[in-house]
């Protein structure tokens, strides 16, 4: 009978693979009528009642499978997660204890187990659960691990996890180490002095040094600027949140000009966080027509708030530093008179990106150049694309998903 019974679980396993969650359910159910101790379909109806968010019937089942098999790794994960989600993060951890304790060299059990330590507020412990997993990762064979492509992108998760801990407990020398030493790895332009700069930007706007690759971004931002210092017109940002980009502009502007306190450089921003979405940041259609939402999570009222007088300290050697509070497009100053050579757009949605292009296009100085950093967010890949498109225009994409777009140079 038991043949039987494994063969009935392995047809579900197929089905279920495929999505069929509630015709796998029903076979896993008459297989435990049968043989109410049979791990797995204890285990894949955990998880297909997982998978259908009914999460206190997914804990029930993985539990007896873990109790009928004390050693099942798939049972013990599952119950893990399951646990997790479900908020009971002391049992995720028991459950990630022996799961370490069966598979010492299992990368993602320790990462997961890191990031119940981290729900736990238990950093220290943390800390060293990323940092062993990243040890581990550098020998991906032996810890069971997929493609290069794959332990290259886990590393870098791990990473940020990593970083985000060590900023939080305010390990900063630690920081400085790490980043230092992941550079090569995890950056495709390696620049000292610039990495100087970010680390002290990190600390100056208390920000986190995650995501790591995040640095590009700013790295390539940078560069934008340096290709119109010999411009004249002002320099803008709408979007600063703690002020971070603004302090790598700022710098850079200081140490091309060691006059500069500020004057010339704008900042907008409503320091009240992101503005209400609308519908084109969360679905768009790709040329694929393939649906993409953003992470609900991200696309928040309110987030990313930071309060002004906290960005005007952060940025305290610029004091001639022009702030516009506001929601953009009220915020903008109705004078046409203003000329511009570099905008730094990083609102994230597609109404006040779209706002910022409208405004500033017709005041950049010819060779002005206008960065969108969100070009990887629905909204405003598609702000650019139709904006671009209106004034006939074509944009570039950087390696790291920002746009740029410029008016013609003189001759
Ligand atoms: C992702 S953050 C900017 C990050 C920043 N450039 C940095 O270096 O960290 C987005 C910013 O856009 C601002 N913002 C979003 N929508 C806005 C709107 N409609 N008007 C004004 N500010 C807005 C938010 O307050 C937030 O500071």
């Amino acid at each position: 009978m038991e043949h039987t019974l494994d063969q009935a679980v392995a047809y579900a396993k197929g089905i279920h693979q495929k999505g069929e969650c509630e015709k796998a359910i029903h076979i896993y159910r008459r297989v435990l009528e049968r043989n109410p101790e049979h791990v797995e379909a204890l285990t894949y109806l955990g998880v297909a009642y997982w998978q259908t968010n009914k999460l206190e019937k997914a804990k029930n089942f993985l539990e007896k499978a873990v109790q009928v098999a004390p050693r099942s790794q798939s049972a013990l994960a599952n119950l893990a997660s399951v646990s997790s989600a479900l908020g009971n993060h002391e049992k995720a951890l028991q459950c990630y204890d022996r799961l370490v304790h069966l598979r010492p060299k299992f990368v993602i059990a320790h990462y997961n187990r890191g990031m119940v330590l981290k729900r736990l507020n238990r950093l220290v412990e943390a800390k060293k659960c990323f940092l062993y997993a990243i040890t581990l990762t550098e020998n991906s064979c032996e810890a069971g691990f997929g493609t290069n492509a794959e332990t290259s992108k886990l590393r870098g998760e791990l990473l940020d996890e990593l970083f985000r801990v060590l900023h939080a407990l305010g390990a900063r020398a630690r920081i400085t180490d790490l980043f230092r030493q992941y550079s090569k790895e995890m950056f495709p332009i390696v620049d000292p002095e610039f990495d100087n700069r970010y680390l002290q930007g990190l600390d100056a706007t208390f920000t986190a040094p995650a995501p790591l690759r995040r640095r590009n971004r700013f790295h390539f931002l940078i560069k934008q600027l340096e290709n119109v210092l010999g411009l004249s017109g002002l320099i803008a940002e709408c979007g600063c949140f703690r002020g971070l980009s603004s302090y790598l502009l700022c710098h850079r502007l200081l140490q091309h000009d060691s006059s500069f306190t500020g004057a010339g450089y704008q900042i907008f921003d409503s320091f009240a966080g992101l503005s209400q979405p609308s519908e084109s940041d969360i679905f768009f259609l790709d040329e694929t027509d393939t649906v993409t939402r953003p992470d609900s999570n991200q696309v928040a009222v309110g987030k990313y708030a930071a309060k002004l007088e906290d960005v005007k300290h952060s940025l305290y050697q610029f004091p001639e530093i022009e702030y516009f509070p506001g929601w953009i497009p009220t915020a903008f100053p109705k004078s046409k008179k203003k000329r511009y050579r570099l905008v730094h757009v990083d609102v994230d949605l597609y109404q006040p990106t779209k706002d910022c292009f409208e405004y500033f296009w017709p005041r950049l100085v010819p060779g002005g150049v206008i960065v969108c950093d969100d070009y990887n967010w629905p909204g405003a890949e598609r702000a650019v694309k139709e904006f671009c498109q209106s004034v006939g225009t074509s944009y570039d994409v950087s390696p790291y998903g920002q746009a740029c777009f410029q008016t013609l140079r003189a001759v």
